[in-house]
Order: structure tokens, then C-alpha cells, then sequence
């Protein structure tokens, strides 16, 4: 599988802010033990490069991304810590551009039919939807799947473990998106057992596997 087929499959990315880079690891695998297999470190904290080079490097089994990517700075730097995915929460062609350059899957944020039509002009079909539970949630992605036959959403923003099953069912769905199973209060207190109890009730509650 191919690193966006991976996220496909996963169903679930985490997404992870990490303050102190000592936490990015036991946060990793954490997530691991409960079965989630894809993180997404954004880059909100000023430890996000050095977070994710970690994981990049100790921890194989983890398909690590870069998330909050806002500038062509922010890119180089994800690139350059190992990042295997980026997420952005809205388009931006330089940063878009950049990534396709280098040949790195990038999930722009797209919430209007035109940023999707940029990212379609741009070949991309993955896009993620944030805030999902203001601009709409799944109505209004099933309304934009309509026309953009080709889309699927990573809807992130207000979701949570109930919303697991509604929207993984949806065919206009690729994935999901959230920090409620590894929230910043847990990383931050460390309570790793949790976030690995939280990860395996998600990743069992994936209702495909075989994308
Ligand atoms: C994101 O970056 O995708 C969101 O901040 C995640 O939203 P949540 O914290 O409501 O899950």
C-alpha cells in the first residue's frame, strides 16, 4: 500500500500536538498499542520538526505526517524531518505545489467548491474538510460529492469515537480526523494508557478494512 492508501486503511489519523518532544515517542506508541498505526504531529508547537524526526526515526511502524502546514517553510522542514504525509487546513498552491514536487502526498484543506476545484487542477482528489462540524459535516460533504465525483473527504474538526461508524460508512469518506483519542491535557500528563485505550476502541470501531 502506497502512504495515502495506508491513511485509507487506518480510517483514523490522530491529530497530535506535541509540546515536548520526549512526549512524541511514548505518544506514538501509545497509539500503536491500541492498534492506530498513522499520527498526525502538527506543526502548532515550536517541537513539531524535532516531534515528528522522532518518530520518523524510532518508531517505523508509525506512518508519521505533518499537520498545520501553513507556509513552503513549514513544508521544507516537515520534508526534511521525514514527514510521509502532509495536512494543511486550507489550499494553498505554493505549499500544494511544493509537495507535489517532491513527491509527497499532501491533504489540503478544502471546504467550497472552489478549493476543490483548485486542488482538482492540481490533480489532488484526497482533501481534508475543517472545520467539519461548522461548515456542514456530512451533509454538506454528500452535497459536494455530488458534483466532484472524484472527492473523498478527511473530515476533521468536533469529531469524535460516536462518529466513527456514520462516517467511515459514507463512500465520499476516506478518513477521519480529531484529537479526542490523543487530547493534549493526556500527552502533556502523560497518561499513555489511556490514549492507547481510547486508539483501540477507535480502531475497533473501523467498520472497513479494505480500502
Ligand atoms: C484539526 O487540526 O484537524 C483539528 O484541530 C482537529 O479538531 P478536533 O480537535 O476538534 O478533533
Amino acid at each position: 500500500m502506497n502512504v495515502l492508501e495506508q491513511i485509507g486503511h487506518s480510517g483514523i489519523v490522530p491529530v497530535v500536538v506535541i509540546q515536548d518532544v520526549a512526549q512524541a515517542v511514548p505518544t506514538a506508541l501509545a497509539l500503536l498499542d491500541g492498534g492506530i498505526r498513522t499520527m498526525e504531529i502538527t506543526f502548532r508547537t515550536p517541537c513539531a520538526a524535532d516531534a515528528i524526526r522522532a518518530v520518523a526515526r524510532e518508531i517505523p511502524e508509525m506512518l508519521v505526517g505533518a499537520g498545520t502546514v501553513l507556509t513552503v517553510d513549514q513544508a521544507v522542514l516537515a520534508q526534511e524531518a521525514g514527514a510521509q504525509f502532509i495536512v494543511s487546513p486550507g489550499y494553498d498552491d505554493h505549499v500544494v505545489a511544493y509537495y507535489i514536487s517532491e513527491g509527497i502526498p499532501v491533504i489540503p484543506g478544502c471546504v467550497t467548491p472552489t478549493e476543490i476545484m483548485s486542488a482538482l487542477s492540481r490533480g489532488l482528489t484526497i482533501l481534508k474538510f475543517f472545520p467539519a462540524n461548522i461548515y456542514g459535516g456530512l451533509p454538506a460533504m454528500r452535497s459536494l460529492a455530488g458534483v466532484f465525483r472524484d472527492v473523498r473527504f478527511v473530515p476533521t474538526g468536533g469529531i469524535g469515537a460516536e462518529d466513527i461508524e456514520n462516517y467511515l460508512t459514507q463512500p465520499y469518506i476516506f478518513a477521519i480526523g480529531g484529537s479526542w483519542l490523543c487530547t493534549s491535557a493526556d500527552i502533556v500528563e502523560g497518561r499513555f494508557d489511556r490514549i492507547t485505550e481510547l486508539a483501540r476502541q477507535a480502531s475497533e470501531s473501523v467498520p472497513r478494512t479494505d480500502l
